[in-house]
């Protein structure tokens, strides 16, 4: 594998080429975001540094990007996400990178291994949510939202209905975090990738 000729700006493209809802693309790069987040921390936690990190970090951001790339196309539980699978594969995309991606949709029945694996499925729902909690704020910023308001959210059955609490939580516990951290953690890479993401808020944006 060259992992050279695999690069964020390819996954990019990609993800764009195949993806025409605005909101699934910010869904991919704030599931990016979140991933790089975990990845630079186990790559610190590891000691890596320099081109040694970078190589590390790199899938982390390539399955956030590609996670749902094929959603837009081929939304249905038979397609998603094999189809982007095939394509993936065919292309010689990394097999971390195809592992965590089947594995992140529970009924592919794909377990979750890795340290990526467990990343990609505990910070899909999660990055949903933050994003909705900011986008309910007058401000609409995600510098506005803080994990007690979080918390909160998530027993109010009628807000954001379709994120999966479950999948929230069994995300933190694949962690080995307490909900509480994940949040925070997930929080802190979203505010810090706000402007690409559109979650600077309204006074940025005017
Ligand atoms: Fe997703």
């Amino acid at each position: 594998m060259i992992l050279g000729m695999y690069t964020r700006q390819r996954a990019l493209q990609l993800m764009e080429e195949w993806t025409t809802s605005e909101s699934l693309r910010k869904h991919a790069l704030a599931v990016e975001a979140c991933t790089c987040g975990y990845g630079e921390r186990e790559a610190d936690r590891q000691g890596l540094a320099g081109d040694q990190r970078d190589v590390f970090v790199l899938p982390y951001s390539l399955a956030g990007l590609l996670h749902d790339f094929d959603y837009d196309r081929h939304p249905s539980l038979e397609e998603h996400p094999y189809v982007g699978n095939r394509l993936l594969t065919e292309q010689g995309w990394p097999e971390a990178v195809r592992h965590a991606i089947l594995a992140h949709a529970a009924y592919t029945g794909t377990s979750r291994e890795s340290h990526l694996d467990r990343v990609l499925f505990a910070c899909d729902e999660l990055s949903g949510f933050l994003t909705a909690c900011a986008l309910v704020k007058p401000s609409r910023s995600i510098h506005d939202v803080d994990p007690a308001g979080v918390r909160k959210k998530m027993k109010d059955k009628a807000f954001a209905r379709a994120v999966s609490r479950d999948d929230m939580i069994e995300g933190a516990a694949l962690l080995d975090l307490a909900l509480e951290e994940h949040i925070a953690n997930c929080l802190r890479s979203l505010q810090a990738a706000a402007s690409r993401l559109g979650l600077e808020g309204m006074a940025a944006e005017a």
